[in-house]
């Protein structure tokens, strides 16, 4: 069991070393790193690197036709230099000038503690050889600090041993890769660095003017040093030392004076014992509350921890950051925050861990004034969330794909309404989220508008791009109107009780618009209409497209995929996913029937949809199939291109995958339940929900369904039916 909680090389696809530098990556919300080798050779390969969420550089996007209110920046995350590589210097004979003999005997990452182990057994060039071993982690004590220890042992010399890292900023490796590949970022981010203190550099950039501090320090019996670590060796003597990398938190300002004292408080009290006891407090901890533990095929338990790892090491957690498409692991989708986090990945914080739910949530609020100028520059009322972003603005440069997927502004919206739901932390809604409801919905009474639909009068939300992106500007989007609408009755319900935050027009405005949605169907083939015109254009010719052409959109111009019927990822299905209860079975499996055939899954953000309801529907093989795809996604280098990141908003449907489809949760009126869906390959799940401080430990096996309260918070009850737990909250 204890082996499940540690990946190593045999348990993923390839050894290239991009591939295993994003699935090696350490990271705490505020930095992460790619695990690059550790010790640099003669050949240098890999695209190593370091991220710090939120780190920036922005620049004009420079358009071949401009029009209004097109986004006007790049932002792009900054590569920084790669602070976990190591040049080893063997009695003045360099590790990356010499061929030396460096073989690998370990390397895992420790997920149960959050540490890379590894270790190396080394000869150079003129025959001296010893044994190398590190551990190191990013710190959830201390965000700001990364650390290794180093230790030599078995070796057959006696002399100096220095270790090295080259953290000097601006160098050819710091530049984003230069690809064919419009999901992956190319920009050169040149830094001003300015010494700070003998240990420190300040770097700061130009045009987002914001500063960061960086810099090392190498403890070796208790001393320190700033430049390298050097170790005595004797033969067949353990030798031990430490590095500290620096990576301060982003600088309000240059001088900002209390940030600036606190860093140096910590540097000069630096242990490492210390920080990595607090580590493993903080890894106990989280696999307490939010461990799944299931039985199945090989490699599933280890692929599902692997991702709940992921989930939890990348996300912001300081209410001005965000959780980047790709984490913190790799340069694809520039470091931006897209509707991935509210849809697919706080559903597993708000559920077991309620805090980072909430400083993800925080974030949308700290950025609601960029989303009002946005709406206003449009010439409309209310926020206008960006599609893509760091710093609040828009930074989608192809608006198609991009500022017209305004179902964002609802997905916000709805997150924190499942956040309040799940938490009971109204105190929240009253102080941050209630605005930010408010002034979503005002957005969609200017820009939607009443027609007649049917001979009826509908509320129409016209010229708006879907979830699915191989289907752009269409009127009425499915999935957009039903989300505008569950937006619109929220802010009707929070507004009961929050009066004095709106006008009574308005609240009036917003019934009748969430009352008349238009939402299309297809009366002759009984099935939800993705948008107004999709079922009317020519189907895909699927069987045509030859294997290698997948993913469309990087074989085929947008004009002629947006002419046919092909989805790139679930889209209509994703109500029936989110509002169960409006739909019956039958609907769903029309539904389910026909846009399966139509859609490639080119999106990482589609299976685990098709894995969910398939299993509330009963179609168990075919939820087995979709989720074992989703739960190994990137330890089987699923999309091909997990060597640009990890696929976080997969991460987050494999956690929905199995909740919320094999364990089937669903509300009933304010009553939860839990429904056994188990497929037949897996035969028990084990997992934990955190409900109103209450936490609750849910076992599934083949034939029945089990709660126990491990920790209690405000009033609840459950109730155990035959293959149903239905869990009461006191009102
Ligand atoms: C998907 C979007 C998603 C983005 C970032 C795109 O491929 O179509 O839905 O938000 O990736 O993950």
């Amino acid at each position: 069991m204890k082996n499940d909680f540690l990946l190593q090389m045999s348990d993923i696809q390839n050894t290239t070393p991009e591939y295993m530098e994003t699935l090696f990556t350490l990271s705490n919300g505020h930095m992460g790193l790619r695990g690059s080798d550790l010790i640099q050779d003669i050949h240098k390969t890999g695209n190593p690197g370091t991220f710090v969420n939120g780190f920036y550089e922005k620049k004009p996007i420079i358009y071949g036709e401009w029009a209004y209110g097109y986004a006007e920046n790049h932002q792009t995350i900054i590569k920084l230099p790669d602070i976990r590589g190591i040049i080893l210097t063997v009695n003045g004979h360099r590790s990356d000038e010499e061929e030396w003999m460096i073989k690998k005997d370990t390397f895992m990452l420790n997920m149960a503690k959050g540490l890379i182990e590894e270790s190396y057994q080394i000869q150079t060039i003129n025959g001296e050889s010893f044994r190398f071993s590190a551990e190191s982690f990013t710190s959830f004590e201390h965000s700001e600090i990364y650390t290794s220890k180093y230790t030599i042992s078995d070796s057959n010399f006696s002399g100096e041993i220095v270790i090295e890292k080259d953290l000097s900023v601006n160098k050819k490796s710091d530049h984003h890769s230069e690809v064919d590949d419009p999901r992956v970022a190319s920009m050169k981010s040149d830094l001003t660095v300015e010494k700070y203190d003998e240990r420190l550099e300040q770097l700061k950039t130009h045009k987002s003017q914001q500063s960061i501090l960086f810099g090392q320090v190498n403890l070796v019996n208790g001393k320190a040093n700033y430049k390298s670590l050097i170790l005595d060796i004797k033969k067949n003597e353990k030798m031990t030392g430490y590095n500290f990398v620096i990576v301060s938190e982003i600088l309000k300002q240059t001088k900002d004076r209390p940030a600036i004292n606190e860093l140096n408080r910590l540097i000069n009290d630096l242990e490492y014992e210390l920080l990595l006891k607090k580590q493993e407090e903080y890894f106990n901890e989280f696999w307490a509350v939010s461990d799944i533990e299931l039985s199945g095929q090989d490699k599933l338990q280890k692929g599902i921890r692997f991702n709940l790892f992921q989930l939890f090491q990348n996300a912001g957690r300081n209410s001005t950051t965000n959780f980047a498409a790709k984490g913190l692991t790799g340069e694809g989708y520039e470091g931006h925050y897209f509707w991935d986090t509210e849809m697919y990945i706080l559903p597993f914080f708000i559920y077991t861990q309620p805090d980072i739910a909430k400083s993800l949530l925080t974030y949308r609020s700290y950025v609601l004034p960029q989303a009002k100028k946005r709406a206003e520059k449009l010439h409309q009322k209310g926020a206008l969330f960006a599609w893509r972003t760091i710093d609040g603005d828009e930074a989608s440069a192809y608006y198609p794909a991009g500022t017209a997927q305004v179902h964002i502004n609802a997905d916000i919206s709805h997150a924190f309404q499942l956040y309040e739901r799940v938490t009971g932390d109204h105190q929240f809604m009253k102080e941050t989220g209630a605005e930010v409801v408010f002034e979503t919905a005002r957005f969609w009474l200017s820009f939607g508008h009443f027609g007649n639909k049917e001979g009826q009068r509908q509320f129409c939300i016209d010229g708006v791009t879907g979830p699915d992106e191989y289907t752009a500007l269409v009127n009425n989007n499915y999935y957009t109107n039903k989300m505008a609408q569950s937006n619109l009755s929220y802010a009707v319900e929070l507004a009961g009780q929050y009066p004095e935050m709106i006008t009574e027009f308005e609240n009036s405005q917003w019934q009748d618009a969430a009352r008349n949605m238009y939402l299309p169907y297809d009366e002759k083939k009984q099935i939800i209409k993705q948008d107004d015109s999709f079922l009317d254009k020519e189907v895909w010719p699927f069987e045509e497209t030859p294997k290698e052409n997948y993913p469309l959109l990087l074989h085929y111009h947008p004009m002629i995929i947006y002419k046919y019927q092909v989805s790139k990822q679930a889209d209509g299905l994703l109500a029936p996913l989110l509002f169960p209860n409006d739909y019956d079975k039958e609907q769903i499996i029309r539904d389910y029937n026909y846009y399966e055939g139509v859609t490639t899954h080119d999106s990482s953000l589609s299976r685990s949809v098709f894995s969910i309801l398939a299993s509330r529907t009963g179609q168990k093989k075919k939820a087995y199939n979709y989720f074992m795809d989703t739960a190994l996604m990137d330890i089987v280098d699923l999309q091909g291109n997990a060597k640009d990141g990890v696929h976080a908003a997969n991460m987050g449907g494999s956690w929905l995958s199995l909740i919320y489809g094999f364990a089937g949760l669903s509300y009933q009126g304010s009553d939860l339940i839990i429904e056994n869906n188990l497929p037949d390959e897996i035969s028990n799940l084990a997992f934990t929900l955190n409900l109103r401080g209450n936490l609750i430990k849910i076992y599934l096996d083949n034939c029945k369904v089990r709660g126990k309260i491990i920790q209690k918070g405000k009033f609840i009850q459950l109730e155990e039916l035959d293959n149903q737990l239905i869990v009461r909250f006191n009102k």
